[in-house]
């Protein structure tokens, strides 16, 4: 298996996209987990990006372990590896790897869920950690930004920074279902934003139906 800091350009192009994930420490980990999981069984190479206090709300909503690695953690959700390539996974601390740089090309990055915080970072280009400076990236190589931004109610500072960051070409991708698909269980509830951003991204699935078809 090729490493994805390995992977050159014509690699991407032949075997499928190569998106980068960021966990954030807003509530709401499921979302980013869920969105994992339906990139990688669609065959795409996933970085994954969890910040510090991402790993301690994933611990705290989703019963992740932070002592064990979350590989292992994905495998237990249920994340099929067989079905696409095992992704690579980086903590905020580790700036000198591949998604900080403008020449790792890839095909999109989302923050899912997006901190007030992280947010705030972003939009004034405050770039202290891998996510902030991956953003940034994508930003000023105007590749596609996912965030999805998890707070409520929202305050000035909250909703300018989220007009900041759309005005640099960020998709601002709030977590509010969908219920005119009828989902009956929390996964297919939280699916129906995976979808959205999938669609942003521009990776194929089936996470769901559309409306008009
Ligand atoms: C259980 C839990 C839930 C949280 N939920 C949110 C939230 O929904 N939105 C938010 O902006 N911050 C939330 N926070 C606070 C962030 O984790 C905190 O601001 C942190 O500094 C964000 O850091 P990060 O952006 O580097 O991940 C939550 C914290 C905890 C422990």
């Amino acid at each position: 298996m090729k490493s994805a800091r390995n992977l050159e350009n014509k690699d991407i192009k032949d075997k499928g996209k190569t998106i980068v994930v960021a966990i954030s420490g807003a509530s709401g980990s499921i979302y980013g987990v869920r969105l994992i999981k339906a990139l990688v069984e669609n065959g795409c190479q996933v970085l994954i990006l969890i910040s510090h206090a991402g790993r301690k709300v994933l611990a705290h909503e989703m019963g992740y372990d932070p002592q064990t690695s979350f590989l292992s953690f994905l495998g237990q959700y249920g994340v099929d590896f067989d079905k696409g390539r095992v992704p690579e996974i980086f903590s905020q601390d580790e700036i000198a790897s591949a998604p900080a740089s403008g020449s790792f090309v890839h095909h999109g990055m989302a923050v899912v869920p997006c901190s007030m915080k992280t947010l705030s970072a972003i939009a004034s280009g405050y770039a202290d950690n891998l996510i902030t400076r991956s953003c940034d990236v994508s930003l000023k190589e105007r590749r596609t930004l996912v965030l999805v931004p998890r707070e409520t109610p929202l305050s000035l500072i909250h909703l300018s920074n989220m007009t900041r960051a759309a005005s640099a070409g960020a998709v601002i991708l709030p977590p509010t279902p969908s219920f005119y698909t009828f989902p009956k269980t929390i996964e297919d509830l939280v699916d129906t934003i995976v979808a959205r951003i999938m669609d942003h991204l521009g990776v194929a699935h089936n996470l769901g139906s559309r409306w008009g078809s």
